[in-house]
């Protein structure tokens, strides 16, 4: 009975995002973005923690297409897969952000 659940719900996994989202995957993938977004709050480079996950994959796709313009993102996205994206989007959708201050 249970083998037959499973057998009817796989069809639907990560039929979602388009593409599987592996949070283990979106945290070891985030150190690299992290050496620019970790950077102090008062930079200019924005925060990126606790977006929506489908606009945090809609912004990272359209720096993959280069509709959005910024050449160090384009640079950076140019390199994800459809799973990178999603899995970092579900990252850092659910990552605390390691520069805010305990309150
Ligand atoms: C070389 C530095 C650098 C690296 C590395 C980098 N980014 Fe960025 N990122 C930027 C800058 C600068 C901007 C702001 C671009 C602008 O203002 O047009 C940005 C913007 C963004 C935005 C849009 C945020 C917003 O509110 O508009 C997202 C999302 C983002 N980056 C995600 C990532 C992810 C995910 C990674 C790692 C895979 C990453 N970035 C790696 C420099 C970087």
């Amino acid at each position: 009975m249970i083998a037959l659940l499973v057998l009817l719900m796989t069809p639907f996994a990560g039929v979602q995002a388009g593409a599987a989202a592996d949070l283990e995957l979106g945290r070891h993938l985030s150190s690299e973005c992290m050496t620019c977004h970790g950077a102090a709050q008062a930079s200019a480079i924005p925060k990126i923690f606790g977006h929506e996950p489908a606009t945090f994959a809609e912004v990272m796709k359209a720096y993959r297409d280069k509709s959005l313009p910024n050449e160090a993102m384009q640079t950076v996205a140019a390199r994800l897969n459809d799973e990178d994206i999603a899995s970092l989007a579900l990252y850092f959708a659910t990552a605390k952000s390691p520069t805010k201050k305990p309150d």
